[in-house]
């Protein structure tokens, strides 16, 4: 099975060349991005633009900080309905994309705070357009939106058809800016969603194609994109396999090599990205002996081998180890094994194998 609803121009001034598309969008835009990066990469600057020529108007949301709150949802609500609104624009990282999903939908359904993870109250949804600003979530051609709630310490996803953004402008130039470190984070939170294609037991081989180019790009272009920033073509096949990471888990969706990491970025602040890397090699382990023919034609088409790969990995300047408390594992655990994507693991996951992964990342 196959299903991408979402229409992707990936192109050099992908904003000015969407022109049309977003001409039927509708007649009031809310715009939501975070504080700096949209007006910094000159994404906002280029969508103005082009919505001036339209004549559409918009109003501006940018408060959206990473990992975006069920309250900041609440907010972009009422700025959308008060203002009038018919479409949204989400512009960023994976948060204001996500952030912009979830507020359509609390828009279009009338959903408080406590409703935004009933999806079976979604019964509309107003027009989502994405802009994504890294290389990492994919989030511009998936139905999810990934929302934390403070006051809960949690991060949860949800997952619907109507999330889909029906427009996704992809301009890899918007990435020339990024730190390193986000770079870095991002890119391998694409490996993490391509992996999963493979992981997932809703694997599909329709997508493996886009699997394996995405692995190897980022294998080949993350290191360049880090030693040399400015390198737009190392930034476009980067950009390029954060999108395939997009589609390949709108159709098998994520696993523990997601869930586990929600706690550490809840509790620790951990980014996301570096979250799914600091268990990707344990991860890759555990579900080894139920993949392993995946994987092995996965390293084919790469030409080299599971020792290789994490050696690769190994070599990338991240953080494999912080310090956690007995109390955070203990909470962790019952929270990780209630997540949603625990459903798509390829094997039985324990609690045992999950307090193993946070030992093992853990400071000593
Ligand atoms: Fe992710």
């Amino acid at each position: 099975m196959f299903y991408c609803p979402t229409r992707i121009i990936f192109a050099d001034d992908a904003i000015q060349k969407a022109k049309d598309k977003i001409a039927v969008l509708g007649k009031k835009a809310l715009l939501v991005s975070g504080e700096k990066s949209a007006k910094q990469s000159g994404a906002l600057s280029d969508l103005i633009t082009v919505l001036n020529e339209l004549e559409i108007h918009y109003v501006l949301f940018d408060r959206i900080k990473e990992n975006p709150t069920l309250d900041s949802v609440m907010e972009g609500k009422q700025i959308f309905l008060q203002n009038n609104c018919d479409f949204v624009i989400g512009i960023g990282g994976g948060s204001p994309i996500d952030a912009a999903k979830a507020i359509s939908l609390a828009a279009a359904n009338s959903l408080n705070r406590d409703e935004i993870y009933n999806i079976a109250a979604f019964k509309n949804v107003y027009p989502i357009m994405a802009i994504p600003l890294t290389a990492g979530t994919g989030s511009e051609a998936t139905q999810y939106s990934v929302l934390s709630d403070p006051t809960h310490k949690k991060k949860a996803g949800l997952g619907s058809d109507l999330a889909f953004p029906a427009l996704a402008a992809i301009d890899p130039k918007y990435t020339l800016t990024l730190t390193p470190k986000v770079t870095m984070h991002t890119a391998l939170d694409a490996l993490s969603h391509l992996l999963e294609g493979l992981y997932s037991n809703q694997r599909s081989p329709l997508v493996y194609p886009f699997i394996y180019k995405g692995i190897a790009s980022i294998m080949k272009c993350l290191p360049r994109a880090l030693s040399e920033p400015d390198n737009l073509a190392a930034r476009k096949e980067l950009m390029q396999s954060a999108l395939y990471g997009g589609i390949v888990i709108a159709q098998g969706s994520t696993t523990l090599q997601h869930s586990i990491g929600y706690p550490l970025t809840s509790n620790y602040n951990i980014p996301h990205g570096l979250a799914n890397a600091m268990v990707m090699e344990d991860i890759m382990e555990l579900y080894y002996p139920a993949v392993s023919k995946e994987l092995n034609d996965l390293f084919a088409y790469l030409n080299l081998s599971k020792d290789a790969f994490y050696a690769w990995l190994r070599a990338l300047p991240f953080e494999r180890k912080i310090e956690l408390s007995d109390t955070f594992i203990e909470e962790a655990i019952p929270q990780v094994m209630g997540s949603r994507n625990m459903a798509l693991n390829p094997l039985p996951v324990s609690e045992e194998h999950i307090r193993i992964i946070f030992e093992h990342i853990r400071k000593s």
